[in-house]
Order: C-alpha cells, then structure tokens, then sequence
C-alpha cells in the first residue's frame, strides 16, 4: 500500500525533498508518494493543512521554511515533541503518535514534532571523516539554524564551542536560552564572540548564517584558522568555503546536511534505514 508523505513550506516549488525521499523509497524497496505542499504563510492555515493530510492518511510531513516554528507550537500546544525539537525550538519532521491516537484523543493532539536537522548535519560530518569527539567547534551565527545544531554537537562529543555573531547579544542571549532548556547544554562550555573577533585555531568551522543570501560576505579574521570548513547553504556559490580552501582546510556545503536530516525523518517514518553513503552518490551524480 502506498504511504502518503508531504513537505509543506512558501516558497516550495525549488524543494528537493520529493526527490530525495522517492531515491529512499526504491532503496528500501516501499511505494510511497511524496509530494511539495505549498501553504499560505499564517498560522492557521498551516494547522488546517496539516490537520486535512493526517486525516486523510497521511504518514508522516517534512516542514521547511517558514513554517518550522509555527510546527513547533502546533506541537507544543496539542501534541508532542523530541528533545532535540524541544531544544531547537523548531520542528522540521511530523508524524503522529500511535499510542496517544489508540487512547481516543483528537487527531491533531496526537501529533508528534522532531527535528532531525542538526543530527543530519553530525551525521553527514562523520560520514566525511570529521572528527568531531573532542573537537574545538567554531559556529557563526545565532539564528534557528544555528541554534538547531547545538544540541547535537555537544552530544557528538565535542570539546568546546565557540558561538560567534554580528550581533553579539543575540548569541549570549541564545547561549542562555538553551542551557536553561537542556541540562546538556547547560554542562558545555560555550563561549561567545562578534563574527569579526572570532580568531585563533579549531578543527571545524560552521557557517550557520544565513549569509549566503546575500551579496555580503563575513568579516573573517586573517587569525581564524580550521581544519575543516562547513557551510550550512548548498547550491550555490559560498565565498566563506573558498576563503577556507585557500588556507588549506578541507570544506563542505550543506547539501549531505539535506540528505542526512531526510534520511533520519525517513527513518522515524519507515523504521526503515537508509545507506546514506550510497543515497548522496546517486543524487550527486544526477
Ligand atoms: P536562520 O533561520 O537561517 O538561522 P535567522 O534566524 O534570520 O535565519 O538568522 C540569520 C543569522 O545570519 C543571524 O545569525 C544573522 O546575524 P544577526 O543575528 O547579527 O542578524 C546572520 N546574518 C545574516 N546576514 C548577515 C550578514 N550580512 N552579516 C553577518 N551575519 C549575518
């Protein structure tokens, strides 16, 4: 039987997670159809979106921008969230819990939100050979995407994280925020500097700012060095990995992040596992 699977976000006509998820699908042998949900940009609307494909079956919906807050609400008010969702403060994979549906309540309080971004960047590192236990972590910016990964890098076995910004207060306000939600968190060491201060040695540094939009580039010290450079944007040109390439250190853009934090929704939905190695050859050669 075909299982039903949507990802829901404004704009969504560029997404490649139909893609990615129909390339799982034939590798674990499943049928499924996975399609690009586009929803008016206001809460309501994406509750009613939601509400209509769990109740018309649905499995299982990935939730990209804008709507990864207003998913975590949703499921905070009714349903059920992961602790890295909780953390995140954003969800990014839906489904519904079984066990709370069997005890009567209405559809929509049983759904469940997860977010599998940041462990899908760790996994895609690892899978690169980073070493990330004991690792000195540098992570520029303090947006959502930045505050996603933080969770999952210190439970990696990171040894310290230094969380820099433009604006310095959003990050001491951030650090803040997420070590009075997590106990894990709250043992780190994080410390906290401006994007131009930012200098001295790591072995990996992340952009986790939404740079790349732009026509900007950050204000990088001639200090800052890494072993190895991630960008958190794919597809296009990204300045901060040219920067690192030419001082020797070993790069990556976010696009084996897509696969990854795909692979493990997939999962959750599935119980199915994904050799995400042989997944990201065949996209990348497409
Ligand atoms: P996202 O959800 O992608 O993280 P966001 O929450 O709007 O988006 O956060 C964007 C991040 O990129 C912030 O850290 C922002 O820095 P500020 O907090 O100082 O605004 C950073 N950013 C965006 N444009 C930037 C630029 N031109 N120079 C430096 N940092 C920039």
């Amino acid at each position: 039987m075909t299982q039903h699977f949507i990802v829901i976000g404004n704009p969504i006509a560029h997404s490649k997670s139909p893609e990615i998820h129909t390339l799982f699908a034939a590798q674990t042998g499943i049928e499924i159809s996975y399609q690009r949900q586009y929803c008016p940009d206001d809460a309501a609307s994406f509750t009613a979106v939601i509400e209509a494909f769990f109740q018309g079956g649905g499995v299982g919906a990935n939730v990209t921008v804008p709507f990864k807050q207003i998913a975590y609400d949703c499921c905070a008010a009714r349903g059920g969230l992961s602790e890295h969702a909780k953390v995140a403060g954003a969800v990014n994979t839906l489904l519904l819990n079984k066990t709370r549906l069997q005890s009567g309540v209405p559809l929509i309080g049983a759904l469940y939100g997860d977010n599998t971004d940041g462990q899908g960047l760790v996994n895609h590192m690892l899978s690169l050979g980073w070493p990330l236990k004991d690792a000195r972590i540098a992570l520029i910016g303090a947006g959502g995407a930045a505050r996603g990964v933080i969770l999952p890098l210190i439970e990696a076995g990171i040894a310290s994280l230094t969380l820099a910004n433009r604006t310095l207060n959003k990050a001491t306000a951030l650090v803040d925020e997420l070590r009075a939600a997590s106990p894990v968190i709250h043992e780190q060491q994080i410390e906290t500097c401006r994007t131009a201060e930012l200098d001295g040695q790591f072995d990996i540094i992340i952009n986790a700012t939404s740079i790349g939009l732009s026509a900007d580039t950050l204000p990088l010290s001639d200090n800052l060095n890494g072993h190895y450079a991630y960008d958190m944007m794919y597809g296009r040109e990204l300045p901060f990995l040219q920067h690192f390439s030419a001082r020797g250190a070993q790069t990556s853009d976010g696009y084996g992040m897509l696969i990854g934090q795909a692979a493990l929704s997939f999962e959750r939905w599935t119980g199915h596992a994904i050799d995400v190695v042989q997944a990201t050859k065949t996209l990348h050669s497409r």
